[in-house]
């Protein structure tokens, strides 16, 4: 669908009532492969085509920022071989993502602990977020070894150390200093949470953030997502009214 045509009337979308940042739990890779009689491999890189797709279609409609959920800190119990074959896809998706989104103007950005991530997928992330780093157009954030409550307990570290070496007050701790001390620092919080395949939690995905992100859930399996799914959950994000405990 053309751009034009997605405002067309006022009847389909509002650009004026756009999420400036959407997260996404890309969820149902393994059903979607087992229904099929297919490795759960496929499905991962199924939905991977998919989230390449989900995010071209969304920096044409003129959203800022997605964040989606690509590993997460429980995920390393998976058996191994899973977890070997989601690296691989991970670093492949990384080295094709920056040619095939190179036109796009996409700016690639990975929140989560890399530390603990191989490390050729590690230097991979470097060079992507170096090559994407003046893209001015949608701000890509890929959760990659990521933890809600990872994130906080790392943030709760920093916060110490800066009290402990006398450049913090206890009392000027407020949630501005928490939130500069989060992955998602320079980043607004999520307008919309998409999550696929059925399931209604937020699985450790971006805790401090969520606060007032209005949730969208559906039972299509990831790699089954479309352009048409998005919409829907964008129009009916407008159809929502947001009162972050007001009246
Ligand atoms: C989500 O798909 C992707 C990752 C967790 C990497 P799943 O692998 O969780 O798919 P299901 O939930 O088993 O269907
Ligand atoms: C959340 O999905 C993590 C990702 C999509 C990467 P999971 O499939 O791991 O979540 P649970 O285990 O069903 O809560
Ligand atoms: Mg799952």
């Amino acid at each position: 669908m053309q751009n034009k045509d997605l405002f067309k009337d006022n009847n389909i979308l509002d650009p004026n009532k756009l999420p400036m940042h959407i997260a996404i739990i890309p969820d149902g890779n393994g059903r979607w492969a087992k229904q099929r009689g297919l490795p759960r491999s496929t499905g991962h890189r199924r939905g991977s085509e998919t989230l390449k797709e989900i995010v071209k279609c969304c920096a044409r409609i003129g959203i800022k920022y997605i964040t989606a959920y690509a590993f997460s800190t429980e995920n390393w119990k998976r058996p191994k071989e899973e977890v070997d074959s989601l690296m691989n896809l991970l670093e492949e998706f990384l080295s094709r993502a920056h040619e095939e989104l190179k036109e796009s103007d996409i700016r690639i950005n990975v929140i989560g602990d890399i530390s603990k991530l191989p490390k050729s997928l590690a230097e991979k992330i470097h060079d992507v977020e170096k090559m994407t780093k003046n893209n001015t157009g949608l701000q890509f954030n890929i959760a990659l070894n990521y933890g809600g409550r990872d994130e906080i307990v790392s943030a709760i570290r920093k916060i110490c150390q800066d009290v402990k070496d006398g450049k913090l007050d206890i009392n000027d701790i407020n949630e501005q200093v928490v939130k500069s001390k989060l992955y998602t620092y320079d980043i607004p919080d999520p307008d919309l949470i998409i999550r696929t395949a059925g399931e209604k939690r937020v699985s450790n995905f971006l805790l401090w953030q969520l606060a007032y992100s209005e949730l969208w859930t559906s039972d299509v399996l990831w790699p089954d997502f479309t352009e048409k799914h998005l919409l829907e959950a964008l129009f009916e994000y407008q159809k929502r009214e947001r009162r972050y405990g007001g009246l």
